[in-house]
């Protein structure tokens, strides 16, 4: 029988040896997935023996990671700003960057005062990760979350309720806002499809081979979904309300093909009629996300 530690050193070798980037994590992640415990608690158990049925799993789920499947989809879920959110093939693994487009999204809803309930509205909420966490900081809110997939759908109502949040959001399968009354939200935040057709070839295999394509391919420019979001969204947040966006950025894609995406979505919500368009970079100093809001109203700064 292998020790953890050995077990451990061999997997770490045969995933570098397949190309991924962080090694001694993965496997450290694939095995804790299997013994069902904390990452960290592998370090004191290195001399402990792996018995034989566990080894063997553990052997399988290391070959599919060399294979590049990304490791969320092994392990079946991903944190999210501290929440555990279940995956499957149908939704995007959440990405870190995603996490700064919510703190934006919180600092831009009304401050709680006493019998308001602000609406936010999440569009494509895939696996609900944006919805769940913002309706998880702030209990005062409700939060319809949308989706054109109807797998994920199934995927983001399983998260709300395995959260504990199946009162105050409500997911549904619809195009974009279009279900959603008119001046109704206080907030509509989106993380659509935003990838130029010329970058989907180069992506990392873990990403082009394993992420839904109606998740990531955005048109020519990347924007085709976001274009048709604006007008709808203008007509569905109330007066001051405030649209907040995340985008391929403006930087250079896997095959070095630069894009000014976050300044051409900018120009777009100038022209759909925002007012106080303003953009903020992610923590690798990518501008990435740009808000607006609806004109009229006392509306406060997104
Ligand atoms: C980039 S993923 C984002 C998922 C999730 N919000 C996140 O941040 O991880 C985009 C999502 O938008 C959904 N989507 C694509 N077109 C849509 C449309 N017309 N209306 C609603 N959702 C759409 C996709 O199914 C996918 O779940």
């Amino acid at each position: 029988m292998p020790t953890v530690g050995a077990a451990l050193a061999d997997a770490e070798e045969r995933l570098a040896a397949a190309g991924v980037e962080t090694p001694r994590v993965d496997a450290e992640w694939l095995l804790a997935g299997i013994l069902e415990v904390g990452r960290n608690a592998l370090a004191v158990n290195v001399m402990r023996p792996l018995p034989e049925m566990t080894a063997a799993r553990y052997a399988d789920v290391v070959k599919r990671r060399t294979r590049r499947e990304p490791l969320q989809r092994i392990l079946g879920w991903e944190e999210f700003r501290g929440l555990r959110l279940r995956l499957t093939n149908d939704v995007l693994v959440p990405r870190p960057e995603t996490e700064a487009l919510v703190e934006w999204a919180l600092g831009a809803l009304p401050a709680p005062s006493a019998g308001a309930r602000p609406l936010v509205v999440d569009v494509g909420t895939g696996s609900g990760c944006i919805a769940c966490a913002i309706a998880h900081a702030r209990l005062d809110v409700e939060v319809v979350a949308v989706d054109i997939s109807g797998a994920a759908v199934e995927v983001a109502r399983a998260n709300v309720e395995a959260l504990g949040l199946e009162r105050r959001v409500h997911v549904v399968a619809t195009d974009l806002t279009s279900a959603l009354g008119e001046a109704s939200a206080d907030l509509i935040v989106a993380n659509l499809p935003y990838l130029p057709d010329a970058w989907l070839d180069a992506l990392a295999p873990e990403v082009r081979a394993h992420d839904p394509r109606l998740a990531l391919a955005g048109g020519a420019d990347g924007l085709d979904v976001v274009r048709r979001l604006l007008p709808d969204a203008r007509r569905v947040l109330r007066p001051g309300g405030v649209l907040l966006l995340e985008t391929a950025g403006d930087t250079l894609s896997p095959a070095a093909i630069g894009t000014l995406q976050a300044s051409a979505t900018a120009t777009l919500l100038s022209a759909a009629g925002f007012v106080g368009v303003t953009a903020r970079a992610d923590l690798a100093g990518v501008t990435r996300f740009i808000a607006g809001r609806t004109p009229a109203g006392a509306g406060h700064t997104p």
